[in-house]
């Protein structure tokens, strides 16, 4: 199944070299103004063209079908497809017998018997990441007085900022991938959202985040950093019937409810597993491990373009989470 979602029903569709990718949003209130041109800040933040970014241009231009009339929503489903035009799906016809290492390539011939679309890792492609960007548009409109931002916090292990670019191109220098760290905060969010178990705020969240295809490692606050840290050093001191604390090293959540401090999650994205340098692989025909070089376009650092997915993923799971009412 591809769906996410109860109270915004999030279900995207398509393949990397496909006609068409696309995200079908159920539950979206009836009359928010909306336009295809709403869409377009966040997916040019997704978009690929700066360095250690793949050189696959798409045009990424949304085109709203269903759900939307007079410039609003209508309370129906709200369908948002993109076309895909930079296919070169020739650079991976020798993966099927040649499965990438670290990729899907291996797992997705064996659970859907080989049926799967290969190209550009068919449905298993960081391309589908745009359907969560233009989800997420939809879920930030519903989140009133919530702001969700990110930043980069380390690539490659290194935290200096300016070390970034020197670390990107090193990689690319030797024909391999690095990976990042990033944050996100969503700030304004009041106390009380999510449910002590199941539907927990980190629940929902990690659930969504781990969707991200290179999504590997979820903290909420101070996250593992808590383990070494004795109660007295860990605790967040109330300061005021707001709920606001002194430190936020629950990262603004509490026994799965959201306690009125901002919502801070860090994601670590791995080195994208497609990389220029030769690897070995098990050739499947004969079953017998063989050198590996790797054709097509692709990014040398995802975390580069992951930060607006990782606000998207935040988005749609706080929106789960949201009363219709407006009582929490
Ligand atoms: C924005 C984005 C872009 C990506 N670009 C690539 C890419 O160019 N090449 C690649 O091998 N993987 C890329 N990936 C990651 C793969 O899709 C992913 O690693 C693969 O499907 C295996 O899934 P897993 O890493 O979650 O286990 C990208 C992921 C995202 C979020």
């Amino acid at each position: 199944m591809n769906s996410f979602g109860t109270k915004l029903r999030v279900s995207i569709f398509g393949e990397s070299h496909g006609e068409m990718i696309g995200v079908v949003l159920d539950g979206v209130p009836a009359g928010m103004p909306l336009a295809e041109g709403d869409f377009l800040p966040d997916l040019a933040r997704r978009r690929s063209g700066a360095r250690g970014t793949t050189t696959r241009h798409e045009q990424d231009t949304p085109r709203i079908v269903a759900g939307l009339h007079d410039g609003h929503t209508t309370g129906a489903p709200l369908a948002i497809v993109f076309t895909n035009s930079d296919t070169r799906s020739g650079d991976y016809a020798s993966l099927v017998d040649h499965p990438r290492p670290s990729h899907a390539d291996f797992v997705a011939g064996r659970k859907f018997g080989g049926m799967n679309d290969p190209r550009g890792g068919g449905h298993f492609s960081g391309r589908l990441t745009l359907t969560l960007v233009a989800a997420g548009v939809v879920a930030r409109r519903m989140l009133e007085g919530i702001e969700i931002t990110s930043r980069i916090m380390s690539i490659g292990g290194c935290s200096d900022q300016a070390e970034f670019e020197r670390i990107v191109e090193a990689a690319m220098a030797e024909g391999d991938s690095v990976g990042g760290v990033i944050e996100c905060c969503a700030a304004g969010v009041p106390v009380g959202l999510g449910e002590p178990f199941f539907d927990s705020v980190e629940s929902l969240a990690s659930h969504l985040l781990f969707s991200i295809p290179a999504v590997r490692g979820v903290e909420f606050g101070n996250g593992f950093a808590a383990a070494a840290l004795r109660g007295s050093q860990n605790n967040d001191l109330i300061l005021d019937p707001s709920g606001r604390t002194a430190t936020n090293n629950a990262g603004g959540v509490v026994g799965g409810i959201t306690n009125g401090n901002p919502l801070v999650v860090r994601v670590a994205v791995k080195p994208t597993p497609s990389i220029s340098r030769p690897q070995q692989t098990l050739n499947l025909q004969s079953g017998k491990p063989e050198p590996l070089v790797i054709r097509g376009r692709h990014d040398a650092c995802i975390a580069l373009r992951a930060p607006v997915v990782v606000e998207s993923a935040l988005a749609i799971a706080l929106a789960q989470l949201i009363p219709t009412d407006g009582k929490i």
